[in-house]
Order: C-alpha cells, then sequence, then structure tokens
C-alpha cells in the first residue's frame, strides 16, 4: 500500500487531460476487440450508486464534467443505452475548440458520432440528437428491429448499424461493427444495463470512474447490472487523479 501526498495540486488544463487520457498509441489492436478499444466512463456515488432520481447529475460536479468532456473530446464514438438517452436527453456531442487541432490531427470529426444501442427504437427522431448532430447519430440494434422504427431513424438522419441476429445486440458485434466503419476509440457512457453486457462479455478494455463524495441510500442501480460475469473481470490502477474530494480513477483490464 502506498500513501501519496499531492505534489501536483492544481487544476490540470483540458489539454493535459486529453494527454493523461490519451488513448493507448497502438490502438487499434490493443483491446479486446480486434482493432478497438472500449473505455467506460461513469460516475458513483460512495454508496454505490449509479443515479439520484433518474439521472446522473446529482452526482456529478465541476471536475468530473471536465473529464467528461475530454474522454468525449478523445473519442471517436459515444455508445450509449437507449434509457440513458431518454432519461438524460442525449444531445448530439458539441465541437469543442480544446479538442480540435488533437481531433484533426487523428483523423477525426470535428465532435465524436454519439451510437444509440436500442432494440425497440423507441426514440424520438425528431429530437436534434438525430437531426441535428456534427457527426451522424447511429444506431446499434439486432437484424429483427422494427423495420418501421428504421426507415423513421433513417428518414431523421441517423445511420442504422445491425450488430446481432435478433432484436438485440451482441455487444461484442457492436464493438466489432464500430470499428469496421473506422472507429476505433470508442466509449461508452452507460446506462448500468448497457456497461453490464460490455463486461460480462468481456468486451470493456478501460474503465474511467467517478467516485463522488456523495451517498444516496435507496435503490439505485450499480454502474453496471444485468447477468453477471462468470468470474469478476480483473482491473489494474493506470491514474488516480482528486479534485473537490472528487476521485478520478482509470483502470485498465488486465
Ligand atoms: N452513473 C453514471 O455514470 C451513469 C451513466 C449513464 C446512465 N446512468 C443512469 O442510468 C440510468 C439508465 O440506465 P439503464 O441501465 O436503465 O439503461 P441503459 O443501459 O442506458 O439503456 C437500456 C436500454 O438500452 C437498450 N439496450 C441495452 N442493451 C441492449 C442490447 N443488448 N440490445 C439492444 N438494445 C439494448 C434497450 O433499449 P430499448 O428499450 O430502446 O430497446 C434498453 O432498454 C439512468 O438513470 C441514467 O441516469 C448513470
Amino acid at each position: 500500500m502506498t500513501h501519496q501526498t499531492p505534489a501536483d495540486d492544481r487544476e490540470w488544463s483540458l489539454d493535459e487531460l486529453a494527454e493523461a487520457y490519451a488513448y493507448p498509441a497502438t490502438a487499434p489492436g490493443q483491446g479486446r476487440t480486434p482493432g478497438a478499444w472500449l473505455r467506460a466512463n461513469m460516475v458513483s456515488s460512495l454508496d454505490g450508486a449509479a443515479q439520484h432520481d433518474g439521472r446522473s447529475q446529482p452526482l456529478s460536479g465541476d471536475a468530473d464534467m471536465r473529464i467528461f468532456g475530454t474522454l468525449r473530446g478523445l473519442a471517436d464514438a459515444v455508445v450509449v443505452g437507449a434509457e440513458t438517452v431518454r432519461l438524460e436527453g442525449y444531445r448530439p456531442a458539441r465541437a469543442r475548440e480544446a479538442f480540435a487541432a488533437r481531433r484533426k490531427a487523428a483523423g477525426q470529426t470535428p465532435a465524436p458520432a454519439i451510437a444509440v444501442v436500442s432494440a425497440s427504437l423507441h426514440l424520438d427522431f425528431s429530437l436534434p440528437l438525430f437531426t441535428e448532430p456534427l457527426t451522424p447519430t447511429l444506431i446499434l440494434t439486432g437484424a429483427a428491429a422494427p423495420a418501421d422504427r428504421v426507415r423513421a431513424a433513417e428518414r431523421a438522419g441517423a445511420r442504422v448499424v445491425i450488430a446481432g441476429d435478433g432484436r438485440g445486440v451482441d455487444p461484442a458485434a457492436a464493438v466489432s461493427a464500430l470499428a469496421g466503419l473506422g472507429l476505433t476509440r470508442l466509449l461508452t457512457e452507460g446506462g448500468p444495463r448497457l456497461l453490464g453486457q460490455f463486461v460480462a462479455s468481456g468486451t470493456l478494455d478501460e474503465l474511467c470512474l467517478t467516485l463522488s463524495p456523495t451517498m444516496t441510500a435507496g435503490d439505485s442501480q450499480r454502474i453496471a447490472g444485468g447477468p453477471g460475469a462468470l468470474v469478476p473481470e480483473r482491473f489494474a490502477l493506470a491514474s488516480l487523479l482528486e479534485e473537490a474530494g472528487f476521485l478520478f480513477a482509470r483502470y485498465d483490464r488486465i
């Protein structure tokens, strides 16, 4: 065990955060899925809640939002479950000046694509997420997705990507399908039901976990749910930052 006193006790710039959270230099190639690297970013209360009143915002804070923005600024695509999109009112990702040069040099679009995972496609396709993104929004679904909803998604401008034989998405196939589109630096923002599937299928490469200095009690979901992994997935701590009592841990799967 080690105890470290802060040697660098100041607010990091977005550029420094982007350096610290850069995707592995050799990705694609190093992740569990050939050609892709899947990282998750989640916030948890001290007592393990992933939401309060149906949203994660009450657990978050300024520093957490900076990390959230940095991770988006580095990603090709943000993979997110449809319930999080519905409950959190997802909008298209923004192009941010702070990451513009880095994205251009990496051959990325000005903002990451949002990739919504859904079986039902019960999504409001009139929302800006589908009609006004800088980078077209993707819908990941199964081959048996309702045809009328697929048409509605495509009419709105979304790109529908099939990643499963039935109604649902196979998490590993989703990662491979995105990699096949050239989207290799992947970020999932959950929610817990989606993240649980990436964990249980062994496709998650990295977890960026914000431990929020809050407690909620109650019966909130944890950051990952659904059927468990056969054996616990093991991770190694890659870095740990602190601000205002929030801990920002980054773990790589061993
Ligand atoms: N703490 C955090 O960092 C954090 C992050 C994100 C979200 N959250 C919170 O988590 C809650 C929502 O998360 P959640 O776990 O309930 O839902 P979720 O994982 O965001 O979304 C679940 C939905 O995603 C679709 N889906 C998931 N797996 C699928 C698969 N294999 N194939 C096809 N579709 C699939 C389904 O959509 P359809 O119903 O459309 O078929 C399903 O209903 C919210 O309260 C949110 O605030 C917290």
